[in-house]
């Protein structure tokens, strides 16, 4: 039987099959120090839970397609600190920001239509706009230019006739890069001289470091009908099992045809709204201490890179990644390597090769990303084993 070529063209997760490696380094008793993924070990919290367990409907209904009135409230009341305001039909909730950015290019993009995505990015950008049979057109950045994006003639030499989108990861996944607000500026008359959607995927909009200030394209009201912001509690208030995201949008004709979409998956799980509207409302005091620790592991992670020699790389301003070029020529095979052959004191190390982060073929093929999810002791002791691994694989 015959599958899609739609679906034969799309690729697994990059990363997936270095799990093979790293179970069976577990398998051997080794202690596998696990860098490679975004799942934070930050408490999710107890709000959550709390409004869960105190949830005594006796039928477990449905929720309304675009939301419960209850969580889009907490969400506008949100954005409202930040001095954004939004009525209820601006916001739609969706099944974490991956359903909210399946749903935007299903709704913006025809078969061969353009999205200009900065790269290295978010690997699953790749299937989200394979959905649409859309195109993933890579705005290339270097390890030697803290991976900075935000350059107009670069960005002007890709638009065409079919730029759609260009999609904004602000603070960004895998890079940690912050966008200034000069640069927002330029990006947004960019899209209005050019006619295209600004995707605004803000889910780690929080984690901004070295007293940076929040900023969304949302604050900018002159594109307020071609921004569509994606958002998300799974990494905000590390709640990644709730699967809860939403699309913020004031374009009214967008909104509606997103709703299309919603209706037809009719609505997303009831309890983990309930739970997502309490931390909606928590204060936000709360992201105070969480940044304090993002930013201390930012810190001595950075630390501990700057100890490897040949080691290439810039101290991200956000989010809670860390993408470096390695002094050697394939970032995989060092891996692969680090979980097959190495060990210190029984003890290895995973991180995510940077080239399946690339759109171009070959691009990224010497770098890694760190997410720095652990605590600053397995940090600094999973950056070291790098460090030992480098010195051992390159005197080989
Ligand atoms: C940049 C970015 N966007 C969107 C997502 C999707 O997350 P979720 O579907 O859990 O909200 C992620 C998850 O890692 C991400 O890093």
């Amino acid at each position: 039987m015959k599958l899609s070529k739609r679906i034969q063209e799309m690729q697994h997760s990059p990363i997936r099959k270095f799990y093979v490696y790293s179970n069976e380094a577990k398998k051997q008793g080794k202690k596998v120090y696990q860098l490679n993924i975004g799942q934070p070990d930050i408490k999710t919290p107890k709000a959550f839970m709390e409004a869960v367990r105190a949830y005594d409907e006796k039928v477990l209904a449905y929720a309304p397609s675009e939301g419960i009135p209850e969580l889009i409230d907490a969400i506008r009341g949100y954005y409202a600190r930040y001095g954004m305001n939004y009525d209820r039909g601006n916001v739609l909730i969706t099944n974490g920001g991956s359903e909210a950015l399946t749903f935007i290019m299903t709704a913006i993009l025809d078969s061969g239509d353009e999205v200009i995505v900065p790269e290295p990015y978010y690997t699953n950008y790749t299937t989200f706009i394979g959905f649409s049979d859309g195109k993933v057109v890579p705005l290339t950045t270097k390890a030697e230019e803290g991976y900075h994006y935000a350059k107009k003639e670069a960005i002007e030499a890709l638009i065409t006739p079919r730029t759609r989108a260009m999609v904004f990861v602000n603070p960004g996944n895998p890079t940690g890069s912050v966008l200034t607000r000069d640069e927002m500026r330029m990006i947004c008359d960019l899209a209005k001289k050019h006619d295209f959607f600004i995707i605004a995927d803000e889910v780690y909009r929080e984690f901004i470091y070295d007293n940076g200030e929040m900023t969304s394209f949302g604050q900018y009201e002159d594109v307020a009908d071609r921004v569509i912001i994606v958002d998300s509690v799974s990494k905000r208030f590390s709640a990644c099992g709730a699967r809860i995201g939403s699309i913020v949008t004031k374009n009214e004709e967008l909104y509606s045809n997103l709703l299309k979409l919603a209706q037809g998956r009719l609505c997303c799980p009831t309890i983990d709204q309930v739970g997502s509207v309490a931390l909606y409302n928590l204060d936000p005091s709360y992201f105070n201490e969480i940044k304090a620790e993002y930013e201390r592991r930012r810190n001595v992670v950075y630390d501990e890179l700057c100890k490897i020699e040949g080691l290439v790389c810039e101290k991200p301003s956000g989010a809670f990644y860390i993408t470096a070029k390695l002094p050697v020529e394939n970032a995989e095979e060092f891996l692969i390597w680090m979980l097959t052959e190495f060990d210190d004191n029984g003890e290895t190390v995973m991180f995510a090769p940077a080239e399946g982060f690339y759109g171009t073929p070959g691009l990224g093929r010497s770098e890694m990303r760190i997410a720095y999810v652990l605590n600053e002791k397995d940090m600094v002791r999973g950056v070291e084993l790098i460090r030992l691994g480098l010195e051992a694989y390159n005197k080989r």
